[in-house]
């Protein structure tokens, strides 16, 4: 399994490379990398297998921050009504943004940052996918279309700019007159309140 120990940090020059396209049909190896992603993420989210393998909180994680430059990363969140997105995409390419700008607000987070970062970080308020999806439960990679949104959208945007070697540290600006926040803080602090655990 992924731990905190692999997962490289800011500083380490596979951070700021393109990373490569997946060779399709999935080998064994990759199909296995896409399931580890998503299983590192799963498990960050558990309160009980966090603590014990000491996992920083995630919904996202891409091939580049494990030191494999490959263009595949995994999701796995909840939006603030109680949708769950949970892909593995391989090779993804934005087709389609919207015009408006969003961020989140108080700032976004990564696992190969370990510090603490001032700033908001411009994303498009939607963003369509096209990529390949590697369906956990009967193991089939296949083709999607997706369109998302929101602070789902930033998530799939922060982890598809590892792929191009862009950390969100790069992307940092006080203010932003242009964008709009992707949710008011009180509604967010509701809706965590409401996950369950
Ligand atoms: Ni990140």
């Amino acid at each position: 399994m992924i731990t905190m120990k692999n997962i490289i940090r800011e500083g380490h020059k596979s951070l700021v490379q393109v990373a490569k396209e997946v060779k399709l049909p999935l080998s064994k190896h990759d199909f296995q990398l896409g399931l580890d992603l998503l299983e590192y993420i799963k498990n960050s989210q558990d309160d009980g297998i966090a603590q014990e393998h000491q996992l920083r909180p995630a919904v996202g994680l891409a091939a580049p921050q494990i030191n494999v430059l490959k263009r595949m990363f995994a999701v796995h969140v909840t939006d603030f009504d109680g949708m769950l997105y949970s892909f593995i995409l391989i090779n993804p390419k934005i087709v389609k943004t919207s015009k408006s700008l969003i961020y989140l607000p108080g700032g976004e987070g990564c696992l190969s940052v370990d510090r603490i970062t001032e700033g908001i970080t411009p994303r498009y308020e939607w963003v369509e996918f096209e990529a390949h999806s590697l369906d956990v439960p009967s193991g089939l990679v296949v083709p999607i279309t997706l369109k998302v949104e929101g602070y789902v959208g930033i998530v799939f945007q922060h982890e598809f700019d590892h792929l191009n070697g862009i950390l969100y540290t790069t992307k940092l600006f006080p203010e932003l007159p242009n964008a709009k926040p992707a949710f008011e803080f009180e509604t967010a602090c509701a809706s965590l309140e409401n996950q369950p655990d």
